[in-house]
């Protein structure tokens, strides 16, 4: 597998797997389906409720745990320090495992800064190999980390081929930082599936949309995560690793990007939503 080296040398996949969506016992059975197919990272967050099946793919699934790469975030209604920090420890204790390989703040509402203090004390302390953010934008992002001691290492951010980052990927490398992208297959849009200019390169290599998608975000240094329940399409969307799209390729699909996001996390309505999020979606509450 791939990896990039990220900015405090902990090394990561390049390709890895996503798991929104999935309900806790489902996630069990689509993390070990995803470890057999060859996947070695895999993304959950506290606010897909499903952490705990990801712990129990890791404890069944035979691959030593230095070998896997397990992503988690940090939920709004845990931000800031103390809330946070205990929220790392009910993550390690529903993943099964002592150290999570990284760490991101979710959204950046409530009190991020408190919540980013708790990463930087859960790095420091062993639990946590790397710790970053997803969904920072502009000046709230560089404000973040021109005032935090430990550096962040990966931007999680919307970003497929429709939408390639081009301004928040510039910002990001002035600190060394690696952009991972969340809907990398523009979260299942037919759009993608059916693009002509996809097809027409994937026909050369006798690969399918997604796989060229994804082939292309990889080959940009960017860390995708695509989801599937489905083990084929997880076994397709993973086999990309046996073609090289030309430099023209890359140019011809970098013309493809529109600037635009599909979400929009700067509506006041959506903001609204996800700050109750919780109330709506948590088992427990
Ligand atoms: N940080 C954030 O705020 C954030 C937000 C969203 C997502 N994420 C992370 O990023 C991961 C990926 O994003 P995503 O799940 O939103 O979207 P995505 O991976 O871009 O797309 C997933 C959708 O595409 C379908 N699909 C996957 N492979 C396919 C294939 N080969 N052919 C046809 N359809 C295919 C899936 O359907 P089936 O499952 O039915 O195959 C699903 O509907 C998430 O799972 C999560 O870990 C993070």
């Amino acid at each position: 597998m791939k990896t990039i080296k990220l900015n405090n040398g902990v090394e990561m996949p390049v390709l890895g797997y996503g798991v929104f969506l999935v309900n806790s016992e489902e996630c069990e059975r689509c993390a070990l389906d995803a470890i057999e197919v060859g996947y070695r990272l895999i993304d959950t967050a506290q606010a897909y409720y499903n952490e705990d099946g990801v712990g129990r793919a890791i404890e069944k699934c035979g691959v030593p745990r230095n070998e896997l790469f397990i992503t988690t975030k940090v939920w709004i209604s845990n931000a800031g320090e103390e809330k946070a920090f205990r929220s790392i420890g009910e993550s390690l204790r529903k993943l099964k495992t002592d150290y999570i390989d990284l760490l991101l703040i979710h959204q950046p509402f409530g009190d991020y800064y408190g919540t980013y203090r708790a990463m930087e004390r859960a790095y420091r302390d062993g639990m946590v190999r790397a710790i970053g953010l997803s969904n920072f934008y502009d000046a709230r992002f560089v404000d973040l980390v021109e005032n935090v001691e430990v550096k962040p290492s990966v931007l999680q951010l919307e970003t497929h081929v429709f939408s390639q980052q081009k301004r928040m990927r510039e910002l990001i490398n002035d600190y060394g930082m690696h952009l991972m992208a969340w809907g990398p297959l523009a979260q299942g849009s037919d759009r993608l599936f059916t693009d002509e200019t996809l097809k027409a390169i994937g026909t050369k290599y006798g690969k399918t949309n997604a796989q060229v998608a994804l082939k292309f975000l990889t080959s940009e240094g960017i860390v995708a995560i695509p989801k599937s329940i489905h083990k084929d399409r997880m076994a397709s969307n993973f086999n990309i690793a046996d073609f090289e799209l030309t430099e023209e390729d890359k140019e011809t699909i970098r013309r493809m990007d529109t600037g635009k996001l599909k979400v929009d996390f700067n509506d006041p309505d959506m903001a609204r939503y996800l700050l109750e999020y919780d109330k709506k979606f948590n088992p427990n509450s």
